[in-house]
Parts: structure tokens; sequence; C-alpha cells
């Protein structure tokens, strides 16, 4: 596709890397999801550097122990939350930063089930795009909210049709190292004033106490021709779980290697610098 509206550089590159691995674990054997729209949108943003769509392409690259370390990484994250998303009662889903995340066409929603997605115009115009070309019928109703996280994005929501009364199932994956100490915390204040119990949130993020960016990280991106130091902020910045505790959130953190045993997917490197956790509001 002829230029991809900015998908292909800055922060929304990242989208496209995670629709790479999610396309490469599609292709997989005994893949923990499918995904058959990831490989479309990496195919269509012809990025200058290609991105691997299949395990055949990783095994061939000389980046092969760190890309498949990303890719199982991006697997079992993205399982979990499938799982997170499918056991949740709430009828309103918010994706923040949701890039190319397929959940709205992949998933089996209830029928009077909402979906938004929360990113910035360009990926979301790519996206859509995209998945015109393939003639995709999402599996509820799905709307999406083109703005920036660091405005007034509640508002945006609210005027897309988020119900402030009823429980919502909210989710930020890969969205927080993209973000300022500041945006993020009023990002997790925005979601506390919108959420009434029975809402939930789970978050995949570096861990909070990084102070630079994750090594392995940047020798990936790097090998796509991306200084993701550029696009990440590494600012020190507080443990958003005891912040949603504090705020009455009832928090649950997994690690990586707990989900890698739970999906039988055993890995040797240690994915120390991850954090994964769901919180449920009940008061
Ligand atoms: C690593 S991607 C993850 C996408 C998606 N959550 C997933 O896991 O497939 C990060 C996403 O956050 C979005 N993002 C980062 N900062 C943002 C901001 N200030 N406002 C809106 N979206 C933002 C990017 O555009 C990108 O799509």
């Amino acid at each position: 596709m002829e230029n991809p509206c900015g998908v292909a550089t800055g922060v929304g590159l990242t989208a496209l890397v995670v629709a790479a691995f999610r396309a490469v674990e599609t292709e997989g054997h005994d893949p923990l999801f499918h995904d058959r729209f990831a490989a479309r949108f990496v195919r269509a943003a012809n990025t200058p550097k290609p991105l691997p769509t299949s395990p055949e392409q990783i095994d061939r690259d000389e980046h092969r122990a760190l890309f498949r370390f990303a890719a199982d990484g991006v697997a079992l994250r993205t399982r979990y939350l499938d799982d997170y998303l499918t056991a949740t009662d709430a009828r309103q889903v918010v994706i923040l930063g949701a890039g190319l995340d397929t959940r709205a066409f992949r998933l089996d929603w209830p029928q009077d089930c909402t979906v938004f997605e929360l990113d910035q115009i360009p990926v979301l115009d790519f996206k859509q795009q995209v998945l015109d070309q393939a003639d995709a019928q999402a599996r509820c109703d799905r709307r999406t909210v083109a703005i920036d996280l660091r405005e007034d994005w509640a508002g945006a929501l609210v005027n897309a049709g988020f119900d402030r009364t009823r429980p919502a199932a909210w989710l930020a994956e890969g969205l927080l190292p993209y973000l300022s100490p500041s945006a993020e915390e009023s990002l997790f204040d925005l979601v506390d004033e919108l959420s009434v119990a029975g809402s939930s949130i789970a978050v995949w993020a570096i861990a909070q106490d990084a102070c630079d960016a994750d090594r392995r990280l940047s020798t990936m991106y790097a090998a796509f021709g991306v200084d993701i130091n550029k696009v990440m902020n590494t600012e020190p910045r507080r443990n958003i779980m005891e912040y949603l505790s504090s705020l009455g959130w009832a928090v649950t953190g997994s690690t990586m290697s707990e989900l890698a045993s739970r999906y039988n997917r055993p890995s040797s490197v240690s994915r120390r610098r991850m954090t994964l956790f769901t919180a449920r509001y009940s008061f």
C-alpha cells in the first residue's frame, strides 16, 4: 500500500511489529490464537525493512533468537488477554492504544457488546483500509475513537457512546512504555473515574521500574531500522499496580513464566522486566 499514513514510522510502527509476531504465531505449529489479519497488515505496510510473518522467515534471519523471544512473548500475552476479554461479563470493552489489535473480529462476543478502539488517526486509518480490503466484519458493535491519549480521550469515548454507569473491561497492552509518567497516571485516573463496580482492567507493560529501554527490545527494533529509544519514554514512574491498588482496585499480577507454563510454552529466556496484571474494581 502506497504511503500507509504513518503507520510504518514512529510509535505506529510498534503496532506493526506486534502484528508481525501475531502473524508468525498464526502460521506456526499449534498456535495460541488465529489472527488472519495480522499478515495482511504487515504486507500492506510494506516497510523498508521487511517484518517477518512466518516462523520460517524468523528462522532464516540473523536475529532469529531475538525474534523468537519476541514472538513468544507477544503470543503469550495475546492469548492471556484474549482469555481475559472472553471471560468478562462487561458489555463494553475499551482497548487503549489498540494498534492493529483485531479482537473485535476474532473473539466471540456477546451480541450486545460494544468494543471501543482508541489510537492515533494514522494507525486507525491504516487499519481500516486493510480491514476494508479484506471485507472484515466485526463480531460486535465496534467503534473506533481516533485520538491522542494525552488529549481528552475520556470525552471522546463518552461521545462515541461509552456508558459510564455500566461496568467496562479495559485493556492497555503494550501502550504504557510510550507514555510519559504523567500521561500514564492521568490515563489511569480517567479509567478510574469512568469505572463503576464490576469493571476490570488488564495491563501489559515493560516493568515500571525500568529506567532504560529494554536492551533486547532496542536491538530488535534496530533490526527493523527503528530507534525505539526515540519513541519509548524511559523516565522513572510510579508502580502502576500499587497505584491502582491505592485507588481501590484489586490487582492480581501474573508473570510471563506462569503464562508460559499455563499455555505450555516453556521458555528459558528471562522476562523479568515485563509486567502483566489484571485488576477488578468492586466498590
Ligand atoms: C506496541 S503498540 C500495541 C498495540 C496493541 N495494543 C497491541 O498489543 O496489538 C502501541 C500502540 O499504542 C499507540 N499509542 C502510543 N502512544 C499513543 C498516544 N499518545 N495516543 C494514542 N495511541 C498511542 C500506538 O499508536 C500503537 O498503536
